[in-house]
Formats: C-alpha cells, structure tokens, sequence
C-alpha cells in the first residue's frame, strides 16, 4: 500500500498548534533515530549528539516510499544537518527536507523541542 503523502505537510515552528510529547530523550540513541507514532503519521526522531541538536522528519522516504529514514544516518552537508535514507543512500536535510542529491519530493520536517527530559514534536491541526 501507499501510504497518502497528504498526511505530510511542512510545519513551521509558528504554525504549531500541538506539541506532542513523544518519549524520554533517553529512548533515542546518541547521533542516531528511532520512529514515534502520532496518530496516522510516522516521524522519525534524530538525536544528532555530537552537534547537540534534535530534529524530525517524516519517516517516509519517498524514493521507494519506505517507512525507513529514522535508521538513516544523520550528518552533515555544507554545514546543513542531512539524514542519508538506509536503502539508497538518498539523502535530505533535516531542517528545510529538500533532496540533497537528486530532484526527489522534499519531506516534511517538524519542530522539535526538548523540555524537562522529554521530546516534544511540534504538528499543526
Ligand atoms: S528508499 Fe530511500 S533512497 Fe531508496
């Protein structure tokens, strides 16, 4: 199945209207992800340690639309955060979405925040 990219549509930190608490910073590893659901959607949630900084993202990598970015590996491009897909190896930032290595769909990124041990994902309903 498909699943309906209209789910997915870029938040901006002002538009936010429901933070979602999603789990203890403890559950994600250091510089790496792991996927949290919030109703329909899968997001996959980046610990990048080493920069000291968190970011979201859509699961969804719409190459082969796999459910598989939050086991990518998370880096950087020219100073831009970047997780690279683990299947193909496409890669997309992490704070604009844009393919960073071909002319792929972006992928929506959301606003992240962390408050008293926990993380917080940022939607607008
Ligand atoms: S499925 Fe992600 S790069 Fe192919």
């Amino acid at each position: 199945m498909i699943p309906n990219l209209n789910i997915y549509q870029t938040v901006e930190a002002d538009q936010v209207s429901i933070w979602f608490k999603a789990a203890p910073v403890t559950k994600f590893p250091a510089n790496g992800g792991a996927c949290v659901k919030y109703k329909d959607k899968q997001i996959a949630v980046f610990n990048h340690s080493r920069e000291d900084a968190w970011y979201a993202c859509q699961n969804l990598c719409p190459h082969k639309m796999e459910m598989v970015l939050s086991r990518g590996l998370i880096g950087e491009e020219g100073g831009e955060p970047k997780v690279a897909c683990p299947l193909h190896k496409n890669s997309f930032s992490l704070k604009t979405g844009k393919h960073l290595n071909g002319d792929l769909s972006p992928i929506t990124t959301y606003p992240i925040k962390i408050e008293d041990g926990f993380v917080y994902i940022g939607f607008s309903e």
